[in-house]
């Protein structure tokens, strides 16, 4: 029987699988060597491998491209990227340079934008999506994007009283959206979404607030099923339930020309993740242009504000297992030299998967093993590799000259934003440092480094010391 670590995952798993191959032993994502990597940078560590960014803005386009080219969808797709995904300057910069729109969140959100195009690096007639619900310093970014110039701003309401402060703004016209609030997954603790404005009260909304206003057009139609975009009885059924609505406004509003899907594309969080996006998207699109067909309504264009889909892909996490503690018969921790509290905080709140693997001695022994981390704290460990499955990594030693390392991957979206980037973190361990990886003209990567691993001297300013 095989027992190296190789042979458990070539035997488990359809492996090798893109982005990750072993050679001699060692892993690589996307080609980088990441033991060379470590050797360079050291541990632990937290890498964004940029190019992803941009493949998937383009792997979206093309997923629509080919859904509206088989039913012969007439009007385009716009792909938005979310940015409270990662708000990372690398990040938007690579999404801009895709052609990438935008989908805001907060008042903070606009200034990045103000700055974006204090430095050239956004093109005025890029859709600004600004989602969430508003505080007047938000209102007053989104007036300020208006100023300088850009024309696409697309405020959409997120409750019906913001449609008072649009009717003051400094313009000769407002293009709006408006979210529909969707009804949530049975097993949530509330019916009905906070986020946007229920469907009961949105067409008298619209016919006695908005119909034929001399400032405000109403252009988009908006809603994000939370638990993403999955091929199951209650997706369909939201997506079904807004088309329709969608349909009824745009009998009555000759201005109203998109749809936005929202976010909630999934990404591949284990080496066993299966996901037919080509199914999914043809099935949206045909569902939009079925629908409108037969009401003889003109298709709506399409915009999807995906976050993770198009950031979550591009990050990893390294770390250095610093020994290994057998605390029973069954039980051996393997201790790292960060925290997976603060440095992956999904991990523990939303029991998200991400994938585990080692980055070297792949051609040990294997154990079941539990990953902890520095901290005090109970939650700091991580046990499974797969829904249901335990964890296992290569044999290790006190005798070993060279530790085990191993990597989290695809850990791109939303890790930062949770945990606070640079802030005081749990037990005070440090951020690890952060690296961004492009490929220059001739195919090789470069290396920058983004932030170097928090310092005590830092951390205690940040703590009043
Ligand atoms: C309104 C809205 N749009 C888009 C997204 C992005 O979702 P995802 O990262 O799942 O694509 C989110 C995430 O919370 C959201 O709230």
């Amino acid at each position: 029987m095989n027992r190296k670590f190789i042979d458990l995952i070539s035997q488990t798993y359809d492996f090798p699988q893109a982005p990750f191959e072993v050679n001699n032993g060692e892993l690589f994502f996307h080609d980088i060597d990441l033991k060379k990597l470590i050797h360079r940078f050291g541990s632990p560590l937290k890498l964004t491998y940029l190019p992803i960014i941009g493949e998937q803005i383009e792997k979206s386009r093309e997923l629509f491209r080919s859904a509206m080219d088989k039913c012969g969808y007439k009007q385009p797709y716009q792909a938005s990227y979310c940015t409270k995904s990662a708000h990372f300057s690398h990040v938007l910069e690579e999404a801009l340079a895709h052609d990438s729109h935008l989908e805001l969140s907060s008042a903070f959100d606009t200034d990045i934008i103000l700055k974006l195009h204090k430095k050239g690096q956004i093109a005025l007639d890029t859709y600004i999506i600004c989602n969430g619900y508003k505080t007047s310093e938000y209102f007053a970014g989104i007036q300020r994007m208006m100023r300088v110039g850009f024309t696409n701003v697309i405020p959409v309401l997120d409750c019906m009283t913001e449609l008072k402060v649009y009717e003051t703004f400094d313009a000769d016209q407002v293009n709006i959206g408006i979210r529909m609030a969707t009804e949530e997954e049975s097993q949530f603790d509330f019916y009905t979404s906070r986020f946007g404005i229920r469907k009961a009260g949105l067409l008298d909304f619209y016919r006695y607030r908005i119909h034929g206003h001399p400032k405000i057009k109403l252009k988009m139609l908006h809603f994000f099923v939370y638990t993403g975009i999955q091929d199951s009885a209650y997706y369909w059924n939201e997506l079904h339930k807004n088309v329709k609505t969608y349909i009824e406004i745009k009998q009555l509003c000759p201005s109203l020309e998109a749809l936005n899907l929202g976010g909630g594309l999934p990404i591949q969080n284990s080496l066993e993740f299966e996901f037919d996006y080509q199914y999914m998207i043809d099935e949206i699109v045909n569902i939009i242009k079925n629908y409108c067909t037969e009401m003889n309504v003109a298709e709506p264009t399409l915009f999807s504000e995906f976050g993770s889909f198009i950031v979550g892909e591009s990050g990893a996490c390294v770390f250095k297992v610093m020994g290994t503690k057998r605390q029973n018969d069954r039980e051996t921790w393997y201790i790292v030299d960060n925290t997976l509290i603060s440095t992956l905080p999904d991990m523990w709140s939303k029991k998200q998967n991400f994938i585990m693997l080692p980055i070297n001695k792949w051609n040990n022994e294997y154990q079941k093993a539990i990953i902890g981390g520095l901290t005090c704290d109970n939650d700091d460990f991580y046990s499974f590799s797969s829904e249901g499955m335990d964890s296992f990594l290569p044999t290790v030693t006190n005798e070993d000259v060279e530790p085990l390392y191993i990597g989290f991957f695809h850990t791109g979206a939303y890790q930062e934003t949770l945990s606070g980037f640079g802030g005081v973190h749990h037990c005070l361990i440090p951020s690890p440092k952060h690296i961004l990886i492009d490929k220059n003209e001739d195919g090789e990567f470069v290396y920058e480094v983004f932030a170097q691993e928090q310092k005590a001297k830092n951390v205690l300013n940040l703590l009043g010391y």
